[in-house]
């Protein structure tokens, strides 16, 4: 694990592997993980090209500081991790809130985002029911911690009880989780507008990936992230909402379909 410093003095941490020539892939994990969520797949997209997995802001190795993490917070982070590393433009793929990061990194830094990946994810605002409920884990979150670490990951996993170690895969990255990150990036969440002409508009080419059994982005909203883009390419995995644990090599498929590492300009 790597480490720098942001401009606001916090250290973040992120791993950088593979191949150094190319334009890299950025992979951005949801919540409330860490960049361990790529484990099953860096190796083989690494030998592609350059793959860089930052804890975002609060979670894995990197500080957790009093929030709110907006989007735009956790999507300048990445812009000085690029900036630490020397890189211009990156292939940028998010997990589900990392997705919405990724898309305020193309709303604000458009130049240093090749391609745009949506990865179990989507562009809207959250419902004011999604908001309250967003606020409402601030007061739970510390006394009711277990039921949190509990549910969290059986959401997450497509088939709970047929694979129950991919349940405790889950549950192992969420536990992990610092409790003041979790409401941090739960208001950032809360706080982001609608980005679907971000989506619709981006200039290079996009991925979206959903999970037919995805209980958090079900396939009728992955269908309207799909409509939103139509010529971009869209994958649909036999997976709920972690396809990067569920069936590694499908999504690995997916990614490079998609990522050209030796594509500029
Ligand atoms: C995630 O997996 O990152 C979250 O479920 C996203 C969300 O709560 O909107």
């Amino acid at each position: 694990m790597s480490r720098f410093q942001a401009s606001d003095g916090i250290t973040l941490a992120y791993r950088i592997q593979g191949r150094q020539e190319g334009d890299p892939l950025l992979l951005l994990h949801g919540f409330p993980l860490s960049s361990a969520l790529w484990d099953r797949v860096l190796a083989p997209l690494a030998a592609y090209g350059p793959v860089v997995t930052p804890d975002l802001r609060g979670f894995g190795a990197s500080d957790a500081p009093a929030g709110p993490y907006t989007m735009e917070r956790l999507a300048d982070d990445l812009v000085e991790l690029l900036d630490t590393l020397g890189i211009e433009r990156a292939w940028v793929a998010g997990h589900s809130m990392g997705g919405y990061v990724a898309l305020a990194l193309a709303e604000k830094h458009a130049h240093r985002v090749a391609g745009l990946g949506l990865l179990h994810s989507h562009p809207y605002a959250d419902t004011p029911e999604q908001r309250a409920r967003r606020y409402a884990l601030g007061g739970s979150i510390y006394s009711d911690r277990a039921v949190f670490d509990e549910t969290t990951p059986r959401n997450q996993i497509g088939d709970p009880d047929g694979r129950p170690d991919l349940v405790a895969a889950a549950r192992a990255l969420v536990r992990q989780a610092h409790g003041r990150a979790i409401v941090a990036a739960s208001v950032g969440m809360a706080l982001r507008p609608d980005r679907s002409a971000v989506w619709r508009s981006f200039a290079g080419p996009t991925l979206h990936v959903s999970g037919s059994a995805d209980g958090i982005i079900p396939p009728a909203r992955a269908a309207q992230v799909q409509a939103e883009r139509p010529h971009g390419l869209h994958v649909e995995l036999a997976t709920g909402h972690l396809g990067m644990l569920e069936d590694p090599p499908a999504l690995v498929t997916a990614l490079l379909q998609w990522w050209r590492p030796g594509t500029h300009g």
